[in-house]
């Protein structure tokens, strides 16, 4: 089976958050399945540089203003790229969607209609003699594909559309609309018009003959007013085409055991390693280096999705306890300065590191006790996935995927052998505050902690069993069209 991803972004060439974890991994645990998959993405500044082999494989004279042309080529994990070239749309330094202003880019529909057009185009026609059977896009930046195959009008391949994150839904003005190439009818309230705009998520909602989105407990989540994001309703009239699918990690990427990022390699079985990578992290973030301050992390986009502001107020009971703190994240300045606050007050106790960085984010990973995920909305999460198989306990909000990949620390949860970290709820400070009493209250009693870390370790993260629901899932949808 042929598979064409179109994404924005895709690990090690761009990325931004979650997504390019996914498009990168997701793949190559299809592929070793059995599938042929290829990801298209932009080819922002640098990613045809990083692909190994490029070779030029479509040229198109004009696309919203200017030439571009398609480039394969592959990753040194082995993924198959097609990179679309089009400076005028890519050749911007910086985050692909905002420009120097921090706002984003004003030519942002025409920008990812660009990739919805292009992604059409391959999906009819092929490049490099490759059609794929099924073609499946993610978030709002690849929705026009399904909206160009189906003004297209012809029988294509099947399609599958991913919600990765409900909150950004890609919107811009009928007038804008009207310069991206697409018939009239499709800017209506069955096609993708949203209250008189367009909305290219929507698109993406109502054109793909399949939907998914990153875990069970947001795939239902999503249909209530409280998270659907004005959405819900479009979402409940297409809930049969809609199933949620957790996201896996890349387990080789994502190991203890040979992490090169770390100063010292650990395994559940021989768990020391760990305690050196704590010490050599305290020690690089200028915290005491104490191996019994239960030390925890954050590893986070800023944003008030991620809740983080309810960390703030139970900084002092951290501390009081013992504890410490090491923030890595960037975002909205307020919070950028209350954790810089935070940590010049608290010298040797609390670090934070604004700013984005792989590698620190492996080391905060293995070196840290605990890490803090109390999000507003999480359609899936990575980093407490991360923090299972490093065995730093995730410390999460229930909701979303955060839900539906910890057990928490209850006292049924540890008699039965069975808890990996803990969740709380609602997020609020309160309730967060709570949640730290009882992590501190483990920690104290260190041989409990540690069979909760062992499970921690052994929790199946990898990609293989969701890749096979994937693959079923396309298996299925082709079977309905043929009929
Ligand atoms: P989201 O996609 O909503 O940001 P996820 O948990 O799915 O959340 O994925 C976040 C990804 O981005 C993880 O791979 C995480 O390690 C990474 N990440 C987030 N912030 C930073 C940062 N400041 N530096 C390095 N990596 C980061
Ligand atoms: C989004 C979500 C996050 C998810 C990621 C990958 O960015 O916010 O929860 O893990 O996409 O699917």
């Amino acid at each position: 089976m042929r598979i064409l991803f179109v994404a924005s972004e895709c690990y090690p060439l761009i990325k931004t958050g979650g997504l390019a974890d996914v498009v990168g991994a997701l793949p190559l645990a299809l592929a070793r399945g059995g599938a042929e998959v290829r990801v298209m993405i932009p080819a922002y500044p640098g990613v045809i540089a990083k692909l190994g082999d490029p070779v030029e494989v479509a040229r198109y004279a004009e696309v919203f203003g200017g030439p571009a042309r398609l480039v394969q080529g592959a990753t040194p994990e082995g993924l198959t790229v097609l990179a679309l070239d089009a400076p005028h749309l890519y050749d911007r330094p910086g985050n692909p969607y905002l420009g120097p202003d921090g706002r984003d880019w004003p030519d942002n529909a025409r920008r990812f209609a660009a990739l919805g057009a292009i992604g059409a185009a391959v999906a009819r026609f092929g490049a490099a003699d490759w059609r794929p059977d099924v073609v499946h896009a993610h978030d709002w930046q690849a929705g026009l594909v399904p909206a160009y195959l189906s003004a297209a009008g012809e029988p294509g391949p099947a399609t599958v559309f991913t919600i990765h994150n409900i909150a950004f839904q890609g919107l811009c003005s009928a007038h804008a609309f009207d310069e991206l190439g697409l018939p009239r009818w499709v800017f209506s309230p069955a096609g993708l018009e949203y209250y008189g705009q367009a909305s290219f998520l929507k698109a993406g909602l109502v054109f793909s003959d399949r939907l998914t989105t990153v875990s069970p407990t947001y795939a239902r989540e999503l249909r209530t007013p409280e998270y659907g994001m004005g959405l819900e309703g479009v979402l409940n009239e297409r809930v049969d085409a809609l199933t949620g699918i957790l996201n896996g990690i890349d387990t080789h990427l994502w190991d203890p055991e040979t992490d090169p990022l770390l100063p010292a390699t650990y395994s559940a079985r021989k768990p020391q390693g760990k305690v050196r990578c704590k010490a050599e992290l305290q020690r690089s973030l200028g915290l005491h280096v104490d191996p019994d301050a239960l030390l925890l992390t954050v590893v986070s986009r800023l944003t008030s999705q991620k809740g983080l502001d309810v960390v703030l107020p139970s900084i002092p009971t951290i501390l009081a306890r013992g504890g410490q703190l090491a923030v890595l994240g960037t975002g909205e300045p307020a919070l950028e300065r209350a954790f810089v606050e935070a940590a010049a007050s608290n010298p040797g106790k609390v670090a934070t590191t604004i700013g984005y960085d792989e590698s620190l984010a492996h080391l905060l990973q293995a070196g840290a006790d605990a890490i803090l995920v109390p999000s507003r909305f999480e359609p899936c999460g990575l980093t407490q996935l991360y923090g299972l198989r490093y065995g730093t306990l995730p410390i999460v909000a229930r909701t979303g995927g955060l839900a539906d990949t910890v057990i928490d620390a209850n006292d049924a949860a540890i008699r039965a052998g069975v808890a990996t970290g803990f969740q709380f709820a609602p997020v609020n400070a309160a309730a967060f505050g709570y949640a730290i009493e009882r992590v501190f209250d483990v920690w104290s009693d260190r041989r409990a902690w540690k069979k909760i870390q062992a499970r921690a370790m052994a929790h199946p993260v990898d990609w293989q069993a969701s890749a096979s629901e994937y693959r079923a899932l396309y298996d299925d949808v082709l079977t309905h069209r043929a009929v």
